[in-house]
């Protein structure tokens, strides 16, 4: 079964062709990213108007890699949220129009899932139950995975998620947009017991996570405890390698203690990690188990269309979604 990919969630056009899930033929990915540094973040409407003007051409270049005509394609499946409601709309209108246009089916999927989805179709391992660690730039969980399309949450963030904090303790430290890969670099000359940070504890809830008083932390490690004393920084600049290691090991500390209870606690067989934050080396490193710990290989960590086309592929039951599918921002798991 092959099975064309849309990705546009946020802020990269992506789009792959995928054969049985699994194989993948092509994984094209225009990012944005340089175009949106200048913002210090995604700037939502103008992702969508880059959208509308690369959809085709990023269709075109998956179709062409992966040697596949429109006849070829068995399946569009495509990515209707969570996201941004503009960008979500052009990989959505997209993937509606070429089902109407070639006569198939087509298939909504949600992005977080395909995350997750990213570490099992990276390693060919789908072993069940177990535990999944979504940690991206919009979402922190932990799931039990029962199987492809069956879950049960365990905990989330009351507050920002992780990849969030990274990317806005980057732009405290004055580091460029996306922030999470730029702190990860910083940190590693930094001494990670300087500041001694700490994630907070959610009351009552001890599988839920919060960073925003960690990130509070930073800021006022950063600007001092009074404000910004008119922009000035309260550190040095030789400090901002070791505030960077605090922050970063005190929020993946956090992660990796809770998951690996967790997966003690829900009897799991294996980890699968998914989203941008699954990135950072140092995260692979200190989630070690004694169960396996799966990963998404490098061109699957980030926001790519090879993920929903396999995901979609596993999902789809013979009959695709109506015409009517709206885009969701918020898709509860
Ligand atoms: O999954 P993703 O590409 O998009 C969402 O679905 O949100 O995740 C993007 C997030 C951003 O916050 C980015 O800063 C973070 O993942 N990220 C990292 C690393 N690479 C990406 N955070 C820490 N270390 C990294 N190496
Ligand atoms: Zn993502």
């Amino acid at each position: 079964m092959i099975t064309l990919g849309i990705e546009s969630t946020c802020d990269e056009m992506a789009v792959a062709v995928v054969e049985d899930g699994i194989e993948i033929r092509s994984n094209v990915i225009a990012s944005q990213s340089d175009f949106h540094k200048r913002f210090g973040g995604v700037y939502p409407e103008m992702a969508a108007r880059q959208h509308v003007d690369l959809v085709i051409p990023t269709i075109r270049e998956a179709l062409e890699v992966a040697g596949v005509e429109p006849e070829g394609i068995d399946l569009i499946a495509v990515a209707r949220g969570p996201g941004l409601i503009g960008p979500l709309m052009i990989g959505l209108n997209a993937a509606k129009t070429l089902s109407l246009a070639w006569n198939k089916p087509f298939l909504g999927v949600n992005h977080v899932e395909a995350h997750l989805y990213a570490a099992m179709m990276s390693n060919r391992a789908f072993v069940f139950p177990a535990l999944g660690v979504v940690v991206s730039g919009g979402h922190t969980f932990l799931v039990k995975i029962l199987n492809v399309g069956q879950y049960e949450m365990i905990g989330t963030t009351v507050d920002d998620a992780i990849g969030e904090a990274f990317d806005k303790v980057a732009a405290l430290l004055g580091l460029p947009y996306p922030g999470g890969p730029e702190v990860e670099v910083l940190a590693r000359n930094g001494d990670a017991s300087r500041f001694g940070y700490k994630a907070g504890v959610v009351k009552g809830s001890p599988w839920n996570f919060s960073f925003s008083g960690l990130k509070t932390n930073v800021l006022y490690t950063v600007k001092g405890q009074n404000g910004n004393k008119r922009g000035k920084s309260a550190i040095l600049e030789a400090d901002r390698p070791d505030v960077a290691a605090s922050f970063q090991e005190a929020a993946l500390r956090d992660v990796t203690n809770k998951a690996l209870k967790a997966a003690k606690e829900f009897e799991c067989r294996a980890i699968y990690v998914g989203g941008g934050v699954s990135n950072n080396m140092r995260l692979r490193e200190m989630l070690k188990s004694d169960i396996p710990v799966y990963f998404p290989g490098k061109d699957l960590s980030l926001d790519n269309a090879a993920m929903i086309a396999g995901l979609g592929t596993k999902l789809f039951s013979g009959e695709g979604d109506s015409l009517d599918l709206e885009p969701s921002s918020r898709i509860s798991f």
